[in-house]
């Protein structure tokens, strides 16, 4: 290699290591490859040199070449890095400060959602009769959505629920979750009886309007034991919702009704006035809750001997047992994160439910 072009290489070379940042080193590459570069006229020149000198030239203009786009590229991907180091750094928020203190009616602090408060609410009542809270995943298979609750193909039932459905896997179409019914099998099949749970979550039907929302929560309980019978559904469920609405002596009626996955099965109302909204009096009775004997079938799909077994589920709208509680006439403002709505709803933090005072 001759010395112009050894000496060519190391300045640019130098150049390319000194360039701070992306520009700097774009006006490298502009003054040595680019269109009128050092590097390119001495390429270009080459036609100027002597044939038989012409060979050896060009391959050595080629290694240089070569060599500084190497350097260029790789310098390029540390001065990029320092650049979103820098970025980071200049943009870095500190998420960790301490949050301001409560201070209801003062500042723009909201309150525990009605939702989340009903959930803490229903934990503690029903932790109190000794229940404890188990989860299953939004996204279920169609099996523990509706087969293994004994609903099969075909069922009507199927139809009743609106059900969204996601792309299929191995041939089967999971489901979003229609009802937390699927959390009573993966319980049983996860769990040995005696079994007591409540599973507060989210839920998906397909509809929309002033008293529908295509995402909901619900709340299912689940008890197995030996020798259950509807006498301890009707008296949990009584004593649950005396305590969860305050009124000691609110009247309550079980219905005869059908869910393929109980029998019997019992719709649960409350009495209430139409006219007033008020609940507790009034002579009007509103439906609250869907409960019922554990189906056999249910069982044995789980694994669980029905001879041996029996047990009460039943499952309700979260949505709708918080309107009433606290007169919400719109459901629609649940799900709108609007702070004046939080602010009058909500509950404070400071104070969660607690069995002696209430909840
Ligand atoms: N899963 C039923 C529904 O969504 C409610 C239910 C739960 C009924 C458990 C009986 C027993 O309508």
């Amino acid at each position: 290699m001759t010395d112009d072009l050894a000496a060519l290489r190391a300045e640019t070379e130098a150049a390319i290591a000194a360039a701070a940042d992306p520009r700097a080193l774009d006006a490298v590459r502009v003054a040595v490859l680019g269109k009128s570069g050092s590097l390119t006229a001495l390429l270009k020149g080459l036609g100027a040199v002597a044939p038989e000198a012409r060979k050896e030239r060009g391959a050595a203009l080629n290694q240089v070449k070569s060599a500084i786009e190497a350097a260029l590229e790789a310098q390029r991907a540390v001065v990029e890095a320092r650049a979103l180091d820098a970025r980071l750094a200049a943009e870095r928020m500190d998420v960790s400060l301490p949050p301001r203190p409560f201070a209801p009616g003062t500042a723009a602090e909201g309150g525990i959602h009605p939702i989340a408060r009903t959930m803490e609410e229903l934990t503690t009542l029903f932790g109190a009769m000794g229940f404890k809270v188990a989860e299953g995943p939004d996204i279920e298979s169609d099996w523990h959505n509706f087969g293994a609750l004994n609903i099969p193909d075909h069922h009507p039932a199927r139809q009743d629920h609106d059900t969204f459905y996601v792309p299929a896997v191995d041939g089967r179409r999971p489901v979003l979750r229609t009802h937390t019914s699927p959390v009573q099998i993966r319980t049983m099949l996860n769990e040995a009886p005696p079994i007591r749970v409540i599973v507060p979550g989210r839920t998906y039907r397909a509809d929309h309007d002033a008293t529908h929302s295509p995402m909901f929560h619900q709340v299912e309980g689940l008890v197995i034991d030996r020798n259950i019978h509807l006498g301890h559904l009707k008296g949990c469920l009584i004593d649950f919702l005396r305590a969860f609405f305050g009124i000691a002596d609110l009247p309550v009626r079980f219905r005869a009704s059908y869910f393929p996955f109980t029998e019997p099965s019992m719709e649960v109302d409350i009495g209430w006035s139409r006219k007033t909204g008020e609940l507790g009096k009034g002579g009007d009775w509103l439906e609250i809750l869907g409960s019922g004997m554990v189906h056999p079938k249910v069982l044995a799909n789980c694994g669980i001997d029905p001879r041996e077994w029996q047990g009460f589920a039943f499952g309700m709208g979260i949505e709708r047992i918080t309107m009433l509680k606290h007169g919400i006439p719109d459901l629609r403002p649940f799900y709108e994160a609007d702070i004046r709505w939080l602010r009058h709803y909500g509950a404070d933090p400071l104070s969660p439910p607690s069995l002696v005072e209430g909840v």
